[in-house]
């Protein structure tokens, strides 16, 4: 979809939403701090109620961004989360999963919304067996694409139009594509969720998270978000408002970056698997090209068994070892060790995130180091 030129993602990420301040404030938005405001207003701001004037703009540049009516934003990824499922579901009502979500998301289903009274079925991905899992008390569906470690791609037009018909609210933590490269509202989604800790923020000192869909869904979510304290403050939100004026520009170099460093990581024989949509053998690449402008800056791959996955990362110089992605800088981990973690050692093995199965977030320093870096540790252990 070719979008206008003031509605590409270039000019929203740096003008949408952006307020007409008095001029000595120059071209910047001031940041509020302030946690004290006159009660006799309307509305009432307060920080806790995600409607101070920072909150406003972030929250209405990322509805731009994402083609949706209004954005909400949150402390954390797993705030924006805990808010959607909670905000949305009764204790006996019932949601669909896709398989192999981010690690911390089945955490939050396992330790938190089943102990509620929550229920969950899990999907396999395959839009035939979709409607079979729905039943009278399901009201949501929840995906990502691609998923967190494995790259998997969902059908979206698929899934919110299954959705639609039934009557339920399709969900997307659309973290990895980030709306520079793929818009799930454009393919039929309700609802769009980030962890802003990731490409939005993209500098790897900022946790935050948004949720972004209609007015009426959001103004759902908004009073559970209030009601978990999940908000973010003021200088975290103007650091936020910074990061997203250059997203489009990072993140599409980063997924060129990306796609270069799977192909030369494709052809090495001490790797048993690369797993990135933009190769032409992963499963989901035809639907990745109708769906995405760009296969992102996330890639994983596995190890061959006579590599020793620690001696590996001990002998990377440039790419740090380190939790979370989507910074400017490289980034490796083992999901095993810390995204995934938390999950039974039986569903690891399930999914596949073993140690040697290695997440690597490419950054934006010369493609040619980074791929240095990673021919010298596979080399040398
Ligand atoms: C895909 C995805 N969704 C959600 C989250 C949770 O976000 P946060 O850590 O900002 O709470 C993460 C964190 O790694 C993630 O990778």
């Amino acid at each position: 979809m070719t979008a206008k030129r003031e509605d590409s993602p270039e000019t929203k990420c740096i003008h949408a939403g952006a307020g007409d301040f008095p001029a000595p404030f120059g071209l910047n938005t001031p940041i509020v701090t302030s946690s004290a405001f006159d009660y006799r207003a309307d509305p009432v701001r307060y920080p806790r109620y995600h409607n101070t004037l920072n909150h406003d703009l972030v929250a209405a540049r990322l509805a731009a961004l994402e083609g949706g009516e209004s954005g909400l934003v949150t402390a954390s990824g797993l705030g924006a989360l805990s808010a959607i499922f909670l905000g949305l579901m009764q204790p006996g009502d019932h949601a669909i999963l896709l398989d192999g979500l981010y690690g911390g998301t089945t955490d939050l289903v396992e330790g938190l919304l089943k102990p509620l009274g929550l229920c969950f079925s899990v999907w396999n991905g395959d839009p035939e067996l979709l409607e079979a899992l729905i039943t009278e008390h399901t009201r949501l569906v929840h995906v990502e694409s691609p998923t967190n470690p494995l790259l998997g791609i969902v059908d979206l037009s698929r899934v919110a139009d299954i959705a639609r018909r039934h009557g339920l609210i399709s969900v997307i933590d659309n973290t990895f594509a980030s709306p520079v490269l793929q818009r799930p509202i454009e393919f039929g989604f309700d609802l769009v969720m980030h962890s802003a800790t990731k490409y939005l923020g993209g500098h790897s000192d900022l946790l935050s998270g948004a949720v972004i869909g209609s007015t009426a869904l959001i103004d759902r979510v908004r009073p559970t978000a209030i009601r978990l304290g999940s908000s973010l403050n003021g200088q975290d939100l103007a650091l936020l408002e910074r990061s997203l004026k250059t997203v489009a520009v990072r993140v599409r170099q980063q997924s060129l970056n990306a796609g270069e460093l799977a192909t030369r990581l494709d052809r090495q024989e001490r790797i048993v698997q690369v797993f990135y949509p933009g190769l032409a053998h992963h499963p989901g690449h035809e639907r990745a090209r109708i769906q995405m402008d760009g296969f992102g800056g996330m890639l994983s791959f596995r190890l061959a068994p006579e590599l020793d996955p620690n001696a590996f990362l001990d002998r990377l110089g440039l790419i740090q070892p380190a939790v979370s992605l989507g910074g400017v800088e490289s980034t490796i981990c083992q999901p095993s060790q810390t995204s995934h973690s938390r999950l039974a050692p039986a569903e690891r093995v399930r999914l596949g995130i073993d140690d040697r199965l290695m997440r690597l977030s490419v950054g934006l320093e010369a493609i040619d180091d980074v791929w240095d870096d990673l021919r010298h540790a596979l080399q040398a252990c």
